[in-house]
């Protein structure tokens, strides 16, 4: 098997799905040289399970980045780079998201719409932005090689909820409008296939993954797929992505999703 990537970035790795990333990440055969794992409580309780993983695996590097305070994101770059020992980085996951109480027009509250937005939309385009070079590195890395297959990819973790054409069927019919949290996520994907197009031209991939409805806090006890399944499976995905994914929007088994 060829590793899905030499040099992996997942945000919001501490649990749910981004945590299931990282595990299958280091399962892999071979692993990726470097898995950067950002969380924003790296110290905290929060991070314990990430950091217990982390003693135990030497390629894991636990990063502080809030992905709603821009400074920190600016602050993991150099630590990124120090990591990377002037490498690229070929595999950014931006995973970590917020849902919102907020189900219907009575609960919406602007403060929440915002924090929403600037979690699930601004922050992405934001990591994105600012770990460009890096991305650009690792493409322009194999392109000398000419290895062929993906140089650099962007992978922005967003839900079918927040496609117009798919989350309202009959299927989604069940959930409720969510007003914050399925916007930010039609905003994701917006902003992913303005990404996909502008950076096509440096060899960068970008496309978005809708990793089913998976048993996390965010998910619930009652979702049917366990994040081990999830992960698996968007993985799989990633790694058999070809350069005409560019600007996809694809489920946690490689199927395409209505925009
Ligand atoms: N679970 C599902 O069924 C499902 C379905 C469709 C899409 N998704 C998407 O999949 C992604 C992961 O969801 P999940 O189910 O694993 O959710 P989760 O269990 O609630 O975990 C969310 C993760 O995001 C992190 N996070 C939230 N705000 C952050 C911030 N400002 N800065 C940095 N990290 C932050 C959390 O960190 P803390 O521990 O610090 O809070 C946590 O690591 C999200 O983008 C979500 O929208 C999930």
């Amino acid at each position: 098997m060829t590793q899905v990537a030499q040099n992996v970035m997942v945000t919001g790795s501490n649990r749910g799905i981004g945590f299931g990333l990282v595990k299958e990440l280091v399962k892999m055969n071979p692993p990726p040289d470097h898995i950067i794992a950002t969380c924003r409580n790296p110290t905290g309780s929060e991070g314990k399970a990430l950091q217990d993983l982390a003693t135990k695996c030497p390629n894991i590097h636990v990063v502080q980045l809030d992905v709603t305070d821009h400074s920190t994101v600016k602050a993991a770059v150099s630590v990124v780079e120090s990591h990377l020992q002037g490498q690229g980085l070929n595999l950014l996951i931006n995973n970590a998201g917020r849902n919102s109480q907020a189900a219907f027009l009575e609960d919406v509250d602007q403060q929440d719409m915002l924090l929403t937005y600037n979690t699930n939309a601004v922050g992405p385009l934001l990591i994105v932005k600012e770990f460009l070079p890096l991305l650009k590195k690792a493409a322009k890395e194999m392109t000398t090689k000419d290895s062929g297959g993906n140089k650099a990819v962007v992978i922005n973790i967003s839900s079918i909820i927040g496609s117009i054409g798919a989350g309202f069927s009959a299927l989604m019919i069940s959930v409720p409008p969510l007003y914050a949290y399925r916007a930010s996520k039609a905003a994701l994907n917006m902003i992913t296939a303005g990404l996909a197009m502008e950076l096509k031209q440096h060899g960068i991939l970008c496309a978005l993954l809708h990793p089913g409805w998976v048993k996390t806090a965010m998910g619930s006890e009652e979702a049917p797929l366990t994040v081990q399944t999830s992960a698996e499976g968007m993985l799989k995905v990633i790694a058999n992505l070809k350069p005409s994914s560019s600007g996809a929007f694809l489920d946690w088994e490689g199927n395409e999703v209505a925009w």
